[in-house]
C-alpha cells in the first residue's frame, strides 16, 4: 500500500487537524512526520473541541494506530499536558500511540534559547511560537541533539551535556532564566513518555505498508513555512513539504500515494514575514472575526488576506499535490465579491512565477469574482452549492490544475462535503 500525505499549502492553520480526523476512517495508521508543539490542530465533533500539538489527529476515530515519527521534535512537558487532557476527557491513548525513538527531544533550554534568539533579533524577529523548535532542529542538524531513544540509555549524561552547552550560549546572550520549574515539568513529561511504546518507527511504518495497511501522514505548519521553500527566513525549521514525509517517517519516495493539499478559501499568516495579499482594512477584520482567526493555542490574532494563487501554484508544484481540499468556505458566505491574486507586480513587472524573495515587495494583481452571499454552513451535498460558489471552485480548479475533492463549510467534523472519493 501507499502513504497518502495531507499537508498545508499556505502559512499553516489551514484546517489540517479537522480533515485528518474526517479522513481517518479510511486509514489504519495516522502519522506525524515533522514539526512539534508549534502546531495547533483543532478538531470539533459532537459539541466538543480539542487542540492537538504533537499527537496525530487520528486519535479520536476508533482504534487506529497513531505514530509520532522520527522527524518530529517532542517536548515532554507539553506532550504530558496533551496526554493528560485527552485522558481526562475519556480518551486514553497509551495503546493507540507509538513514538519513534529517533524523534528529537525539545529540552527546556531549547525554549529559553528560542526566546533569547528572538529577543536578540529585535524588530527582525521571526515571531516564533516560542516552543524551542528552531534550537532543537539546530541541535539535530549539528549532531548535538537528544533523542527519545536516549531516554533508555545514559540519559542523564546526554541531557546534562546538552544543557551545559545551552547555558553557555544563554550566558553570551545575557539571558536571565530560572530552570527549576521548567525542568520539573520536563522530567515528569519524560516519565509520561516512558509509558508509551517507543519504537523504530521506520520499520513499523514499512511493515504496515507491506501488510497492506493504509497510512496517512499528517503535515504540520504549511508549505510557505517550509525551511527550504517558504518565505525564508520567516519560516519554521523543518521540511513541511511532501518530501518531509519520506525523511520524517523513513519511507521511500515511491511509497507516496495521494498528496492532499489543504488551503483556506482566503489566506492567513501568524508571526512576522511577507504576506503579499494581506489586508489591513475592514475586509481583513471581517475575515478575522468571521473565521475566528486567532491562534489555536496562543490566541495571537492571525493576519488575513485574499487567496494567493501564485503561492498556491508553487506549493502544489513542490508537493506534487493530487487533490485539493478547500477549507473555511463559509467564512466568505457574506462577501459581495471575492478577490484572488493571480500574479505579482515586482519592480513594475507582472510575474506569475513565485519569486526568490517575497521580502523585496510583491504587489498582488487580482481578479474579482462574485460572492455567493448564501449561508453554506448547513449544506450536506454539492447539489446545494450556490452557482457563484461553483464558479469560484471551477475558477480555482482551472487556475491550479488540480481538482477540489473536499469542501469544508464549518469547523465541525460533520460540516464537510466530499465532492468525490479519491480513486
Ligand atoms: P490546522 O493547524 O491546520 O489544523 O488548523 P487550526 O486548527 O490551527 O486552525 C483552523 C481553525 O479553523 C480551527 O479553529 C478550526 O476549528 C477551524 N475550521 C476548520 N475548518 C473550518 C471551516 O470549514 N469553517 C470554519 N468556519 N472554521 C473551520
Ligand atoms: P499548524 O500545524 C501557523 C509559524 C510561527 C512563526 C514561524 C516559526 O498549526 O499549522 P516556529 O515556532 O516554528 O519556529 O515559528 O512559523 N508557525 C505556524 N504558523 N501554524 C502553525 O502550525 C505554525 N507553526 C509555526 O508563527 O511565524
Ligand atoms: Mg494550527
Amino acid at each position: 500500500m501507499k502513504v497518502d500525505v495531507l499537508l498545508g499549502l499556505q502559512w499553516g492553520d489551514e484546517g489540517k487537524g479537522k480533515v485528518v480526523d474526517v479522513l481517518t476512517p479510511n486509514y489504519d495508521l495516522i502519522t506525524r512526520f515533522q514539526g512539534g508543539p508549534n502546531a495547533g490542530h483543532t478538531l470539533e465533533f459532537e459539541g466538543k473541541k480539542f487542540v492537538l500539538r504533537s499527537i496525530p489527529s487520528g486519535i479520536f476515530q476508533g482504534d487506529k494506530v497513531n505514530v509520532i515519527g522520527n522527524g518530529v521534535v517532542l517536548d515532554p512537558a507539553l506532550f504530558k499536558a496533551e496526554v493528560d487532557a485527552l485522558k481526562a476527557s475519556g480518551h486514553p491513548l497509551t495503546e493507540r500511540l507509538k513514538i519513534s525513538k529517533k524523534a528529537h527531544l525539545i529540552l527546556p533550554t531549547h525554549r529559553l534559547l528560542d526566546a533569547a534568539y528572538e529577543s536578540a533579533k529585535g524588530e527582525g524577529k521571526i515571531g516564533t511560537t516560542g516552543k524551542g523548535i528552531g534550537p532543537t532542529y539546530t541541535d539535530k542538524i549539528s549532531r548535538n541533539g537528544v533523542r527519545v531513544g536516549d531516554i533508555l540509555h545514559n540519559f542523564d549524561e546526554k541531557y546534562q551535556a546538552a544543557v551545559a552547552r545551552h547555558k553557555q550560549i544563554l550566558l553570551q546572550y545575557d539571558f536571565a532564566y530560572d530552570l527549576t520549574e521548567l525542568e520539573k515539568a520536563w522530567f515528569e513529561g519524560i516519565e509520561c513518555i516512558k509509558e508509551f511504546d517507543l519504537i523504530d518507527s521506520e520499520h513499523f511504518v514499512n511493515d504496515a505498508l507491506r501488510s497492506e495497511k493504509r497510512v496517512l501522514a499528517e503535515g504540520a505548519q504549511g508549505t510557505m513555512l517550509d525551511i527550504d521553500f517558504g518565505s525564508y527566513p520567516f519560516v519554521t525549521s523543518s521540511n513541511t513539504i511532501c518530501a518531509g514525509a519520506c525523511t520524517g517517517l523513513g519511507i521511500a519516495p515511491n511509497t507516496i500515494g495521494d498528496v492532499f493539499g489543504i488551503f483556506k478559501a482566503y489566506c492567513t499568516r501568524v508571526g512576522s514575514g511577507p504576506f503579499p495579499t494581506e489586508l489591513f482594512d475592514e475586509t481583513g477584520d471581517q475575515m478575522r472575526n468571521i473565521g475566528c482567526e486567532f491562534g489555536s493555542v496562543t490566541g495571537r490574532p492571525r493576519r488575513c488576506g485574499w487567496i494567493d494563487l501564485v503561492a498556491l501554484k508553487y506549493a502544489i508544484m513542490v508537493n506534487g499535490v493530487t487533490q485539493l481540499i478547500m477549507m473555511k468556505s463559509d467564512v466568505m458566505d457574506t462577501f459581495e465579491t471575492i478577490k484572488a491574486c493571480v500574479a505579482y507586480k515586482i519592480d513594475g513587472e507582472e510575474v506569475e512565477q513565485f519569486p526568490f524573495d517575497l521580502n523585496d515587495g510583491a504587489e498582488p494583481v487580482y481578479v474579482e469574482l462574485a460572492g455567493w452571499q448564501t449561508d453554506m454552513t448547513q449544506m450536506q451535498s454539492e447539489d446545494e452549492f450556490p452557482e457563484e460558489f461553483n464558479a469560484y471552485v471551477s475558477f480555482l480548479e482551472q487556475e491550479l490544475e488540480v481538482p477540489v475533492m473536499i469542501v469544508s463549510v464549518g469547523p465541525d467534523r460533520a460540516q464537510t462535503i466530499v465532492r468525490y472519493q479519491e480513486a
